[in-house]
């Protein structure tokens, strides 16, 4: 990867107008062998993950996307396929994210794309077998030069994001984790705050208590799992994915900032937690740090 992840995390953004040209053969190598060398995610589940050129019939279909994110000139895809399992979206979102890091690093655009597609269409492209699923898409390119003026949700959208002290709390739910009590990882919870989020979202919560750090993902009501529109589209429940991008970027700064620890799934006790509220994984930091 070229630059520091911390760069590369600052440097992404869901870019929705691309050049109409390729990606170049250099680029398309790079990424086809990064692709094919990561399989499995933090849980274990397996992914295949792969670049695809668009055919015509995909750029015609993206047009109609509608209000969400109107996609220009895309020539490529990542496509996906995910073992069925428990925690197989989370281990998709961290996969996939893990795979824009890398494209964002060698100078692609890309942009996550959970709905409003045919899915059909990306799944024959992947020969998606009956165990599998496939969650969502990436589509990417070369960026537009124009991509800032055209693209006018962008700079709206991604400069929106909740602070640190309204997503992250120190000890108990409600208690705001600031820069000084968070220390050096107050920069592995700035990467988590720009990661991309389903219609920007934001479902992450993490909490520290004693050394470890627990992720929650607080769902928004009427959107995701159990929603109508998710059920009558058949869309992914895309804030679990929310949550694999979230630890894809806390432990690839962690690793790069020294920071070492591993991921557990053992839930804390914690009086009133909401209904909305769902735990996901814990951080544990290697001892003495
Ligand atoms: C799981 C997931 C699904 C997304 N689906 C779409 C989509 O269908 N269309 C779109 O234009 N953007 C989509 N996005 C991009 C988000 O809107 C974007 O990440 C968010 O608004 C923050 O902006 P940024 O990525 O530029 O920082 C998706 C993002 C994620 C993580």
């Amino acid at each position: 990867m070229n630059g520091s992840i911390t760069e590369v995390i600052r440097k992404r953004f869901s870019c929705r107008t691309f050049l109409d040209q390729p990606i170049k053969e250099d680029k398309q190598r790079k990424l086809s062998e990064f692709l094919a060398a990561s399989s499995t995610g933090p849980f274990g589940t397996r992914a295949r993950l792969a670049l695809v050129a668009a055919a015509e019939y995909d750029r015609q279909s993206l047009k109609g996307l509608g209000t969400y994110g109107m996609i220009r000139g895309a020539t490529g895809f990542i496509v996906g396929a995910v073992e069925q399992g428990p925690k197989n979206l989370e281990d998709f979102g961290y996969l996939m994210e893990k795979a824009i890091l890398f494209a964002t690093g060698i100078g692609l655009g890309t942009c996550w794309l959970g709905g409003g597609f045919t899915k059909s269409n990306f799944a024959k492209k992947i020969s998606v077998t009956h165990q599998e699923v496939l969650p969502a898409v990436t589509v990417i390119g070369h960026i537009a030069g124009d991509n800032l003026s055209i693209d006018r949700r962008r700079p709206r959208i991604a400069t929106q994001r909740y602070s640190m002290e309204q997503l992250f709390f120190d000890q108990k739910f409600g208690q705001p984790m600031t820069p000084e009590a968070a220390g050096v990882y107050a920069e592995l919870l700035e990467m988590v705050r720009l990661a991309p989020s389903a219609k920007n979202k934001q479902p992450w919560r993490i909490i520290r208590i004693g050394q470890r750090w627990h992720f929650y993902l607080q769902r928004t009501k009427g959107y995701g799992k159990g929603s109508l529109i998710f059920r009558l589209l058949r869309v992914a429940d895309l804030q679990r994915l929310d949550m694999g991008i979230a630890m894809c970027h806390f432990e690839m700064a962690a690793r790069e900032l020294g920071v070492p620890g591993n991921w557990v799934v053992d839930e804390p006790v914690i009086e009133g937690l909401g209904d909305t509220t769902e735990y996901t994984v814990s951080w544990i930091p290697a001892a003495g740090i």
